[in-house]
């Protein structure tokens, strides 16, 4: 397939004209990578079910993954949805929206049963990206739209990672240079006027604890059961993987830095934090990841450091343990999958 690519990292030019031949291409049926603050998402019309059905074939994603809803204004989600109980859907629009939150509600029957896999609930999603915000205004549709990688490499952040996987699969790719938060966005499911946070992302618990009780479900930071029915299908994907195995380490400072340089010499990577580096072998197989503090960076560059590891071809990566509070939940809960929750302690 011809794939378009597209350059609008700034708004001169033929901005105006590729927001059109975009929103043309979705109107018609056709997919279009796009940038979002979050990930790249890989955009179809979601009342269709015939470019729905692409978006699975492009992606190579299991037909039992429902896709996102992405709405151009917060209040439009009700031609999608039906209204929660307890209001809490419009008191997260108010608080952030747009922004990177995503929350489940009951599906219209307008929306694709493509998209939702057969289930009766539907994600809802206002990006705040300024590219995604003009295409989904322009076509005036709501668009499906998930994480624009391979299924089962890590989520897009930059236009290389999307042209690496998706060039040649999709109509168009729009170059929007690097998304801010680089983690998918926060997924909440709406429970008898409280909030299950099923995925952590840049909205996090603790805010949205000051909205109404939070429940962190339990395959956050968990390993599924074998048989266990996920409340997100999504979670029971060994997601974010690169091609080697990765194992999360943890113990004693001056272990763990004996270790990593154990692991260094026989030529392993190292995920580490910027305060390791002046400790450990110099090696281009060791990636920083930001400060141990810093957990926007560490979002940041998650992502682009495992597709670094599998361009190095490494037999196996070691990589920090980080921590769980705020932003940084979202963080272990994506280096917990990309590591198949392999987690060693040095002792
Ligand atoms: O930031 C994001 O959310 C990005 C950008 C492109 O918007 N999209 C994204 O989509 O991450 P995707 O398809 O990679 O992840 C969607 C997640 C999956 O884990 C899926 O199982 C879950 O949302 N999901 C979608 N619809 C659901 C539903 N009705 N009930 C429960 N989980 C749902
Ligand atoms: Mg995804």
């Amino acid at each position: 397939m011809d794939t378009i690519i597209a350059d609008l990292r700034n708004k001169d030019g033929d901005y105006k004209k590729y927001i059109e031949t975009a929103s043309e291409i979705l109107k018609n049926g056709g997919l279009v990578i796009f940038p979002t603050e979050t990930v790249y998402g890989l955009g179809a019309n979601a009342l269709d079910s015939v470019p729905c059905g692409k978006v699975f074939d492009a992606k190579g994603r299991p037909h039992d993954n429902p896709l996102i809803v992405h709405i151009a204004f917060p209040d439009e989600y009700s031609k999608y949805a039906y209204k929660d109980d307890f209001g809490i859907y419009e008191k997260i629009a108010k608080r952030f929206m747009p922004g990177p939150i995503t929350c489940i509600l009951k599906k219209k029957d307008c929306i694709s049963s493509e998209v939702t896999v057969g289930l009766d609930t539907v994600a809802i999603r206002c990006p705040s990206n300024p590219i995604a915000h003009d295409i989904l205004a322009s076509s005036g549709l709501p668009i499906a739209a998930p994480s624009a990688n391979l299924s089962g490499k890590p989520s897009p952040t930059s236009f290389s990672h999307v042209y690496d996987d998706m060039f040649g699969r999709v109509d168009m790719i729009i170059n929007g240079g690097e998304c801010e938060v680089g983690l998918e966005s926060t997924v909440i499911a709406i429970d008898n006027g409280g909030i299950r946070l099923l995925r952590p992302g840049y909205v996090t618990a603790e805010e949205l604890s000051e909205i109404c009780k939070v429940t962190i479900d339990d395959a956050v930071l968990n390993a599924l059961s074998k048989d266990a029915k996920p409340a997100s299908p999504g979670m029971k994907y060994r997601h974010y993987a690169p091609e080697m195995p990765v194992t999360m380490i943890f113990g004693e400072e001056e272990k763990v830095i004996a270790f990593f340089n154990e692991k260094i010499k026989q030529g392993c990577g190292i995920l580490c934090f910027d305060e390791d580096i002046e400790k450990l072998f110099p090696s281009e197989n060791v990636i920083a990841f930001g400060s141990k503090m810093n957990y926007l960076s560490q979002a940041n560059k998650l992502f682009d450091s495992l597709r670094k590891f599998d361009k190095l071809k490494v037999p196996a990566v070691y990589a920090r343990f980080t921590d769980r509070n705020e932003l940084a939940l979202a963080v272990s809960n994506r280096l917990l999958r990309a590591c198949a929750f392999n987690i060693e302690e040095i002792k």
